[in-house]
């Protein structure tokens, strides 16, 4: 089993990237393997709505040129995901949501039922309403949101300052336990033939009536 920790900082062994690593660090105890993508320092550019992705089903437009096709592919692969952002303004950072638009556009059946968490580093505010931003793209695709004993944000402006948030790192570790148990689960009932279910997909009701 793999999880993919997506890290959304231009930082690449910042706070957020700390925060990420105490979630690996623990999945690698509980027997996951994982890895850390540096997100932040690509120039991920917005989704453009061309709708070459579902034409084609072969990922996005773009996506040779910024090596976001082959992220896709590795989502396929993978068992569950972390979204990791800094706090921008009271929101997850930019390129972080435009690499996100695109994943869920592109690739949410390589996503879909399968479990994943958001957790952000502030330096003070703006984390709970990031945290629900980030948050709306595991449950508007059938994802099994993984949760802590806290909303799973850290504190700090360097890594040093994250180290000292004792309680942010333990968050941390009890998200990653909470996905350990949860993939252990998802694998021991796939053994005995219990499946994700088939979603039905008969109505598309726009608001315009
Ligand atoms: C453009 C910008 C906007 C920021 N906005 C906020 C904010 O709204 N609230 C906050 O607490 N910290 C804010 N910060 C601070 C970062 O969120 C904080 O230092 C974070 O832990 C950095 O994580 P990183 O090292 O992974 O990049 C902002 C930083 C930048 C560069």
């Amino acid at each position: 089993m793999n999880v993919l920790l997506f890290n959304g900082s231009p930082h690449k062994t910042g706070c957020t990237y700390t925060a990420l690593t105490q979630i690996s660090n623990t999945l690698a105890e509980e027997g996951i393997a994982s890895e850390i993508i540096q997100i932040g320092s690509i120039p991920f550019r917005g989704c453009i709505a061309c709708g070459s992705c579902k034409k084609t089903g072969n990922g996005c437009a773009f996506g040779k040129e910024d090596g976001f096709n082959t992220l896709l592919t590795k989502c396929r692969d993978a068992d569950g995901f972390v979204f990791g952002s800094p706090v921008y303004y009271a929101s997850a950072n930019g390129t972080l949501i435009s690499f996100m638009d695109r994943l869920f556009y592109a690739g949410s059946k390589a996503l879909a039922q399968k479990p994943a968490a958001c957790i952000c580093s502030a330096r003070r505010a703006g984390t709970t309403a990031t945290l629900d931003e980030l948050q709306k793209y595991l449950t508007i695709n059938q994802m099994p949101v993984v949760s802590s004993t806290y909303w799973p944000m850290v504190h700090g402006n360097s890594p040093q300052e994250v180290q000292q948030d004792l309680e942010g790192l333990e968050i941390m570790g009890n998200l990653a336990r909470n996905m350990a148990w949860l993939l252990k689960c998802i694998e021991q009932g796939k053994a005995v033939g219990i499946l994700p279910p088939q979603a039905q997909r008969h109505h598309t009701t726009n608001f315009i009536r």
